[in-house]
């Protein structure tokens, strides 16, 4: 495989390479799980290959409904081929049902309806543990421009909105997700904001509707184990995977393009 250049970053879960054109990446997913940032850490087989199947699979509904994002295709089993942004040093967190950190930090009960959706901020820097801003930091600090704030909450509520109701469709609660935007510059200059990273059992709280089960990352952090078990139900039910495959040892089969 020779699309991929230099190696430009890694991250806890992903790594970033040089794409085969200028302006592009790949990133690649590793089975890295992390929580607490980076404390816990842990080998999950088959967990990159799961959630780069399922963030294609998101990105590209999202694409198809007028939300620009860095997606361009994906490659193989964990790679895949984006457009190079600028991110923005936020975390976007987007929450309908009070779940881990704004439970325990306004005593909130889990699985509690929240009164509307609530959208956060965090501030992208390990060594500070990613705190939560306020606008009035972004602002100060001029992380984001005041129309890129306005061009994140835009697509954040209707990435919520499509999300929720797909989610809903095959039977999952979305409780909580987070994202993250890139500035991608063209060629006359222009800025757009764009949603990059990923959107994942890693980065969501997905509960089944029926049970309350946890299908995401909150099985690692929470040593309920069965999470590759449980991102595979994810993707079957969102028509990626067949029932009986869980992407190891041999990886999914495309069943529906
Ligand atoms: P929190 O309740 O821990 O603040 O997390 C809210 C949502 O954001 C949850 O779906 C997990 C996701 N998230 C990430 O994807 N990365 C992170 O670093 C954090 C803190 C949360
Ligand atoms: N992934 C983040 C970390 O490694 C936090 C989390 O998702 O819990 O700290």
């Amino acid at each position: 495989m020779n699309h991929k250049g230099k190696r430009l970053y890694e991250g806890k879960a992903k790594v970033l390479y040089e794409g085969p054109e200028p302006g592009t990446l790949v990133v690649h997913f590793k089975d890295d799980a992390t929580a607490f940032n980076g404390e816990k850490h842990e080998i999950i087989e088959g967990k990159g290959v799961l959630n780069n199947r399922i963030s294609e699979f998101i990105f590209t509904r999202l694409g198809e409904m007028g939300i620009p994002t860095h997606f361009i295709k994906r490659l193989n089993m964990r790679e895949q081929l984006v457009r190079k942004v600028e991110i923005i040093p936020l975390e976007v967190i987007v929450r309908n049902v009070a779940a881990g950190s704004i439970a325990s930090r306004l005593g909130l009960r889990e699985g509690e309806r929240l009164p509307r959706t609530i959208i956060e901020y965090c501030y992208k820097d390990d060594a500070l543990g990613d705190p939560l801003v306020a606008e009035e930091h972004i602002a100060a600090f001029g992380w984001a421009s005041g129309p890129e704030m306005d061009d994140m909450v835009q697509l954040a509520v209707r990435i919520n909105d499509y999300l929720s109701g797909l989610f809903a469709g095959i039977g999952i609660r979305l409780v909580d997700f987070k994202l993250e935007f890139g500035r991608q510059y063209s060629q006359d200059g222009m800025v757009r904001t764009v949603l990059a990273d990923e959107i994942s059992p890693d980065s969501c709280r997905l509960w089944d509707m029926g049970t309350d089960e946890k299908m995401d990352k909150d099985r690692f952090r929470r040593d309920l184990g069965g999470l590759v078990d449980a991102y595979a139900e994810v993707a079957r039910r969102l028509g990626i995977m067949g029932g009986d495959d869980k992407g190891v040892p041999n990886g999914p089969r495309l069943v529906k393009s």
